[in-house]
């Protein structure tokens, strides 16, 4: 069995980020999301594995190189633009051969792992098993209702009256008969090659389609509230481990990892919290759910429930929550004017300050 994973895309929802990186490769807990789906994969006993890459190729390629590293043998498959999840089955054709496959976005989040789907699509012969977690809003999924034996009877991509809470996961499992419908369907009104008709046109044409429930965690980590959902799951769990340096006048509580290099100086850091190799976090709060990346300076400041990429500074801001700061970024407090904000920031960004 093979494994396909998508990392091209678009990212609308996450820019300016996604701007200049791959959406796949924003980190939870410190770690790109694209790692756990690989992880996982590998965790299920699939070594041999296509990633679908976009504009964003060269970064997604530096990031997990041959896939070694995984344990896995990584094959990267470019595709020439977004034109959607069934038309990454017709570019990855070649690669998946005649062989079944799990078909994992690599912007998808899940925890627990697939091994239970890929075991019960391994043990039970069918054309497709499609992984649902039930949702409180439907409508804005793709939502399948189940026969009796937890056949797929029908499927629907965002109903406005939806006729069960099951949402389709990120991740599937398909035999070669896939081959055939992602031939046989035509562009969405979207312009895109829907991976739903792909499986509705299976279920049309008498294959078996198959629903395996989630047993963890799911989340699509498209947005940025998502994102930051993600990253406080993962953090509840971290094994604590301070192999940075924290001087006396710090207090470090709750599940912090401070990684090797990192410097705390006159700080209190609440965890659950990351704090990257080589950051320096002086005068300052970081509270629970936040993950700083390496390189990073913290001076003066207040920062919770917020993830920092790489190289990037804050310095003297109180009260940061909720946000997502980029690589190489600066938040700093305005000087000169009183109550002013300075802003110089990308294409596409949200700022919320106190009004
Ligand atoms: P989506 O989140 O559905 O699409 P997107 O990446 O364009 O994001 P946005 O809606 O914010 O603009 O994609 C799911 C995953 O599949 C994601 O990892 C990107 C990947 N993907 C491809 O690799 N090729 C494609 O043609 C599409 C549509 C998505």
């Amino acid at each position: 069995m093979k494994a396909l994973v998508l990392a091209g895309g678009k990212g609308t929802r996450l820019r300016p980020l996604t701007h200049t990186s791959a959406k796949q490769l924003v980190p939870v807990a410190n770690k790109p999301v694209l790692f756990y789906g690989l992880e996982a994969i590998r965790d299920a006993g699939i070594t041999d594995v296509g990633i679908i890459v976009g504009d964003t190729g060269r970064e997604v390629r530096e990031a997990v190189g041959d896939g070694s590293a995984f344990g896995l043998d990584v094959t990267y498959i470019p595709q020439e633009a977004p034109l959607g999840l069934a038309h990454c089955v017709l570019v990855a054709r070649e690669f998946l051969a005649g062989d079944p496959f799990v078909m994992y976005l690599g912007d998808n989040f899940l925890v627990g792992g697939i091994r239970g789907l890929v075991d019960a699509f391994r043990a039970e012969e069918c054309d497709a098993r499609i992984l649902l977690t039930r949702v409180a809003e439907p409508q804005f999924y793709g939502v399948a209702e189940l026969g009796p034996d937890g056949e797929i009877v029908a499927l629907e991509e965002k109903p406005e009256h939806p006729r069960s809470d099951l949402a389709i996961v990120g991740v599937y499992t398909f035999s070669p008969a896939i081959h055939e419908a992602v031939r046989a369907i035509r562009p969405s009104a979207r312009g895109e090659l829907e991976i739903t008709d792909a499986i509705k046109w299976l279920i049309d044409t008498g294959h078996r389609v198959r629903s395996h429930f989630v047993t963890g965690y799911w989340r699509d980590t498209g947005r940025l509230q998502d994102m930051l959902e993600c990253n406080r799951i993962v953090l509840e769990a971290v094994e604590p481990d301070v192999a940075g340096t924290v001087d006396g006048l710090s207090e470090v509580s709750g599940r912090v990892v401070i990684a090797p290099g990192a410097v705390v100086e006159g700080s209190v850091i609440r965890g659950p919290a990351v704090i990257g190799a080589d950051t320096k976090i002086i005068g300052s709060y970081v509270g629970p759910y936040t993950s700083i990346g390496e390189g990073c300076v913290i001076e003066d400041a207040e920062v919770d429930y917020s993830i920092v990429l790489a190289d990037s500074a804050i310095r003297g801001v109180r009260g940061m929550t909720h946000s997502l700061i980029g690589r190489n970024a600066e938040v700093t407090k305005a000087t000169g004017v009183p109550n002013a904000y300075q802003l110089m920031i990308g294409d596409h960004s949200k700022v919320q300050v106190r009004a």
